[in-house]
């Protein structure tokens, strides 16, 4: 494993409103039965994004694209998240890389949003980079600097990175524990999908969606509202069929739970049916179901008999996220003579929901806002919220404890 970088935030204090929230995180822990909601601000305040974003962000692992997206040598698909811009790219020997997009001369971003490479020469002055992010021309530079000095300190930055059933995941401190070990329960009910080998569409951006990026894994997980929002469309994968899993803190990385349909080959359309073929390794057992992830802090997905379709979640700033939206399925479907239709049918059809779901998070959004939000209990429905909670304040306590010890010294 050659050496990659530690790209952490700079540590913040925790003063103001951070400390307060911090204090009032434990009302959150445990059951259903009896937890409360996270205090609003953790919504809504910058502050509390900033300390997300350290905490969280650059400590876990996030999900950057699914290697169905990038199946060539030389292909690669550009993200930024946590304001780092990345390159994950499929090298010359098959193997996918992160590396930074950012020139190593005076910092212009490289890259296209996607596409086929065989270097990466940055527009600005010229400076060309292989596929493994290796300097290989820096014209003039000569004058200044001997070649072969500064390709020695001037290649690109490879961050960490994991691929877990395809998706392809980076931490940015270099220091998280690995993520498939913290899978297990998801990675064994998803097994028969077999994603590494799905193919994938180009991903499509919404861009600018109002909301904190935790009302997108909550709204997702949470089979509450589908009786009530999404009511008629949703009857097919009744919140009463759902099923919920336990919470297990050596195999967290995943919140997840299933629904049963009400029939074989259910999917999410007015229809209600699948429309390409099954993926032809699932049971008919797993035909009839859909699974629900949320692969934390920002891979939200659903696996139902054709298709599995998935959220990367690009957070923005404590009130703002983009969605970049994928679709897998097997590589057959994709060359399906009907396949440009059957994909407008089925990215339509969860369109549907997610327009629903689009109103009710902006709604939601302008409520957390207001001097009068609400920590609310919840349903036993909302299970899997006290369960991101979890998991999230799992992750705020070990960041503040770690820097206490800091804040001591200084004293
Ligand atoms: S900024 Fe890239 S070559 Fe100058
Ligand atoms: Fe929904």
């Amino acid at each position: 494993m050659p050496n990659t970088v530690n790209a952490a935030l700079p540590e913040m204090p925790i003063t103001g409103i951070v400390a307060d929230l911090l204090g009032r995180l434990d009302a959150s822990l445990g059951d259903v039965k009896d937890a409360l909601a996270l205090p609003p601000e953790c919504y809504t305040s910058p502050e509390w994004y900033e300390f997300e974003r350290r905490a969280v962000f650059d400590r876990d692992w996030m999900v950057l694209a699914h290697v169905g997206t990038i199946p060539d040598n030389g292909d690669y698909v550009s993200v930024e998240i946590n304001g780092e811009p990345m390159l994950v790219v499929r090298g010359r020997d098959g193997e996918v890389r992160v590396l930074s997009s950012v020139c190593r001369h005076r910092g212009h971003v490289l890259g296209d949003a996607a596409g086929n490479a065989k270097n990466f020469t940055c527009p600005f002055h010229a400076w060309s980079y292989d596929l493994e992010g290796n300097l290989t021309a820096a014209p003039e530079m000569n004058g200044t600097l001997p070649f072969e000095d500064l390709k020695k300190t001037a290649c690109l930055p490879r961050f960490r990175s994991e691929t877990w059933n395809g998706f392809v995941f980076v931490n940015l401190d270099g220091e998280a524990p690995p993520l498939a070990p913290r899978l297990q329960g998801l990675s064994a009910l998803l097994a028969n999908h077999g994603m590494s080998e799905l193919g994938a569409i180009s991903t499509v951006d919404w861009a600018g969606n109002p909301w904190n990026w935790k009302f997108m894994q909550e709204n997702a997980m949470e089979p509450y509202h589908t009786s009530y929002l999404h009511s008629g469309i949703h009857d097919f994968a009744p919140a009463h069929n759902c099923d919920f899993t336990e919470w297990d803190d050596s195999d967290d990385a995943a919140i997840y739970r299933e629904v049963r349909f009400t029939h074989l080959d259910g999917g999410f359309n007015v229809a209600a049916k699948a429309l390409f073929p099954p993926i032809p390794t699932l049971t008919e057992a797993e035909r009839s179901r859909i699974v629900f992830a949320a692969v934390m802090p920002n891979l939200f997905l659903g696996a139902q008999g054709d298709v599995v379709f998935y959220y990367v979640i690009l957070p923005q700033s404590a009130g703002t996220i983009t969605l970049r939206v994928g679709l897998l399925t097997t590589w057959d479907n994709l060359a399906h003579p009907n396949a440009p239709a059957l994909l407008r049918g089925t990215l339509e059809g969860i369109g549907i929901f997610n327009d629903q779901d689009v109103v009710a998070n902006t709604q939601t959004a302008r409520g957390m806002r207001s001097r009068l939000a609400p920590r609310s209990r919840w349903a036993p429905a909302e299970k899997t919220l006290a369960q991101l909670n979890a998991w999230l304040i799992k992750r705020y306590k070990s960041y503040a404890q770690s820097l206490i010890p800091i804040a001591e010294a200084a004293e």
